[in-house]
């Protein structure tokens, strides 16, 4: 019987692949002996994946990857579990959470699973001796893969890591429908509106943006596309979406998204265009692609009508309403979630994927360096996630098989 008073045991229900794993690894334990350090949004699903490693065998060390996405509950539940130590607290300000990520590194873990990169950055910038010890590392983020690129160009990784957001198991499921359905309903419980009927200008038309996109319109909402890649623009203008430039989207804009991955986005320049009442709200990463110094310089008036919504009163009569301060709506505002659990139920089985495969050879088989994940571990947990639906799919022939390896079509009828 469930204790349905335990913070986790609801996400439980919805991570069948974690709990496949918890299953499978609890009785081989693979991960015993080392220490694995993870940074991510500390709310139910991370703790799900925090037991899952530590009933493999590991002595997980816990922070968050954003001082503003933890929740105490979730704290709670964790910190007095054996082989479990958390490095973070719900409310903490920026410098207090930083220092808990540098306590954490001073533990020196064996692997780091990351999230936006936090600790990979900060154990080569800060603690250079200890990065010398980690045996390898697995990162969840666009955001952090381009922070990994940028440190690989330079020369700079001592261990190599994972590329986990780059799988199919990651970014075709968590960034186009997680973010796209969780981003959307944050907006709408945060603001009580509705999307129906509405323009949703979404800029960055990249994984996240897509699901946004879609799933605005499939709520019945008209959309524009702002993009800089002119193939990304294209393939949303063939999925029927509108493209126009910011300047130009922002004048008929109800509502704006980000989720670019870059910075200024929303800026003041677009000030001048966007109307009264416009809604703003940031699905990237970081909380720099709406300037919300731009706004706040512009206002006579800051009020907060409701809870996550600042709005900022222009000198014209115009009100411009910013969601989570510009930070990831959604996950940092007053009604966040994060993610639905199925989504990071895929998302966490690769990062347990990446440690447990990693760790096998302890990190020797591959140079310091960022690495494509092996398709044999996605295609892995794509079974694992077919199983726990119950759903069976089609096995090449053998005759298929050749068909493919077969260059020469020597058998075909032409
Ligand atoms: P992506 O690289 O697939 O897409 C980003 C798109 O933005 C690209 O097509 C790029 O051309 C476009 N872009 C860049 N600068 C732009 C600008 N100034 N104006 C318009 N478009 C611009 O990246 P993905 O996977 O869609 O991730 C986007 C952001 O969302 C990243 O910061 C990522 O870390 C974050 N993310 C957030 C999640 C959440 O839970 N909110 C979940 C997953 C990712």
């Amino acid at each position: 019987m469930t204790d349905d008073t335990d913070p986790l045991a609801w996400t439980r229900d919805y991570t069948p692949i974690l709990r496949s794993l918890a299953a499978e690894y609890g009785e081989t334990q693979p991960l015993a002996g080392y220490s694995v350090a993870l940074a991510s949004h500390l709310e139910q699903k991370t703790g799900v994946l925090v037991e899952t490693l530590r009933d493999a065998g590991a002595t997980v060390l816990v922070t968050g990857s954003e001082p503003h996405s933890t929740k105490a509950a979730v704290v709670d539940a964790l910190r007095d579990q054996d082989g479990i130590e958390t490095f973070v607290e719900a409310g903490m300000s920026d410098e207090e959470w930083a220092a808990g990520q540098h306590e954490l590194l001073e533990r020196e873990p064996d692997f780091i699973l990351d999230d936006g990169c936090e600790l990979i950055v900060k154990v080569h910038a800060d603690h250079p001796e200890i990065a010398e010890t980690v045996l390898g590392g697995g990162e969840q983020t666009t955001a952090g893969i381009t922070r990994l690129e940028a440190m690989e160009a330079d020369d700079m990784l001592s261990f190599p890591v994972y590329g986990v957001n780059d799988t199919p198991m990651k970014h075709y499921f968590d960034n186009v429908h997680g973010t796209g359905e969780s981003s959307l309903s944050n907006v709408m419980i945060t603001t009580n509106t509705m999307l129906s009927g509405k323009t949703v200008v979404v800029a960055g038309y990249g994984y996240c943006g897509r699901g946004i996109a879609r799933k605005a319109r499939g709520m019945g909402a008209q959309t524009i596309v702002t993009e800089v890649d002119p193939r990304k623009a294209l393939e949303a203008h063939m999925d029927g979406h509108r493209l126009a430039q910011m300047a130009e989207a922002a004048r008929e804009a109800d509502y704006v998204i980000t989720s670019t991955g870059n910075r200024d986005v929303v800026r003041g320049d677009h000030l001048d265009a966007l109307p009264d009442g416009v809604i703003l709200a940031n699905a990237g990463h970081f909380d720099v692609e709406i300037v919300v110094a731009d706004i706040e310089a512009a206002a006579d008036r800051v009020t907060e009508p409701r809870d996550g919504v600042t709005r900022y009163h222009l000198p014209d009569g115009r009100r411009i309403n910013v969601l989570a301060d510009g930070r990831l709506v959604n996950l940092t505002g007053p009604h966040s979630n994060g993610h639905p659990a199925e989504v990071m139920d895929t998302t966490f089985a690769m990062m347990f994927e990446a440690a447990r495969d990693m760790l096998a050879s302890e990190g020797k088989d591959l140079t310091p360096g960022l690495y494509a994940m092996p398709d044999r571990l996605d295609r892995a947990v794509a079974n694992r996630k077919l199983e726990t639906l119950d759903v069976e799919i089609d096995d090449l022939t053998e005759h298929q098989r050749e068909y493919y390896e077969d260059w020469e079509h020597a058998d075909s009828a032409f």
